[in-house]
């Protein structure tokens, strides 16, 4: 790891949802040249990650991440590649082998260069056992393959960090909502293609039901968590450093449609659950972030209002 000279960070998964953000807010602070952006897709028309360097990169491949990391001078990994909750449903092999082999790629290559990792995890870490207002720290029996390879993902980085004293950090991240870069084939998407169904055709056909209740946060909050986790003091940093609880809001889908019809003129929504219902049923409701708070002063900042007045405003620029 470099001493001095500019911080060099890498960005896996970077033109997904939240990479498309984290890696325009990582370029803002640190300058465009030192945020590699990787992805296995190729670099499309967005313009958040096409002002600096972008690389092809597959996270099972730890061979080509270790000589990008070499090449770039990499000190930082916010590693985001992952399959989601309704595609690893369906694709559970391709579900396991990215997120838990991507994820191991990540750490193996993080202990031969001393780098820091950042490994989102997921709300989807809770199974149907767990309270509804999800406690840190609670048994985590996930139904989901998509939530099984998140609890792996936990404690492998646990076990970085407790046996070769690898500086790894995570956030359970709830349901994002942003409008810059679709979502990527989660349960939680719901509440993002609806903002986008209501603008442009007026209606949309939601895939759970009216009361279903997830925690979500909108994605503002969700980048400025990330970097506040990262940025803290190691000292600050307590056993729940991969996967600390973080909550924004927790909303019914029929309290988004109200809240969105009452903006959108004629707006209708229908509802026809699929098989993510199931998914959505097994995580909790809401989430208790007192540890978050206590341990590096998390606080979230946009409730629902808010959150719909900035994607309508997004999306009708
Ligand atoms: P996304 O699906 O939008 O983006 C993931 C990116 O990973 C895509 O650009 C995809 O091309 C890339 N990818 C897939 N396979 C790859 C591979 N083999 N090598 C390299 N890249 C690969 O996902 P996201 O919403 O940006 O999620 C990022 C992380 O945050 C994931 O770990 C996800 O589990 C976690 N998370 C997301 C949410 C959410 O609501 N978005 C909630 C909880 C946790
Ligand atoms: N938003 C994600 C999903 O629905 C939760 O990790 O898969």
């Amino acid at each position: 790891m470099s001493v001095s000279g500019p911080k060099k960070i890498m960005v896996t998964g970077a033109l997904g949802q939240i990479g498309t953000e984290l890696v325009e807010k990582l370029r803002k602070i640190y300058g465009n040249e030192n945020i590699l952006a990787t992805d296995v897709r190729k670099l499309d028309d967005n313009p958040g990650v096409q002002n600096g360097p972008f690389e092809i990169l597959s996270v099972v491949d730890s061979d080509s991440m270790d000589k990008l990391v070499k090449e770039y001078d990499i000190q930082e990994i916010y590693h985001l590649a992952a399959i989601l909750s309704a595609t690893g449903e369906k694709k559970p092999e391709l579900c396991k082998k990215i997120n838990i082999g991507g994820t191991i790629s990540v750490l193996e290559t993080a202990l031969n260069n001393n780098l820091k990792i950042f490994a989102p995890s997921s709300i989807a870490v809770f199974g149907p056992d767990a309270p509804k207002n999800a406690p840190q720290v609670t048994p985590l029996n996930p139904t989901t393959v998509y939530g099984q390879t998140k609890v792996i993902g936990e404690n492998l980085a646990n076990e970085y960090w407790q046996k070769h004293g690898l500086d790894t950090r995570g956030l359970r991240y709830p349901g994002l909502i942003s409008w810059k870069s679709p979502a990527g084939g989660g349960t939680t998407d719901y509440a993002v293609e609806i903002f986008h169904a209501a603008l442009e055709k007026g209606h949309y056909d939601c895939f759970v039901g009216p009361e279903t209740r997830l925690p979500m946060m909108y994605i503002d909050d969700a980048i400025r968590a990330t970097l506040e986790l990262m940025n803290s003091p190691v000292d600050n940093i307590g056993d729940s450093r991969a996967g600390y609880n973080i909550s924004g809001i927790s909303f019914t889908a029929q309290q988004l449609v109200d809240t969105i019809s009452e903006r959108v003129d004629g707006f209708t929504c229908t509802f026809t659950p699929d098989k993510r219902q199931l998914y959505a049923d097994s995580w909790p409701d809401s989430i208790d972030d007192s540890q978050a708070k206590d341990d590096w002063g998390w606080e979230a900042q946009y409730n629902l209002e808010n959150i719909v007045d900035s994607m309508i405003e997004g999306l009708s620029d």
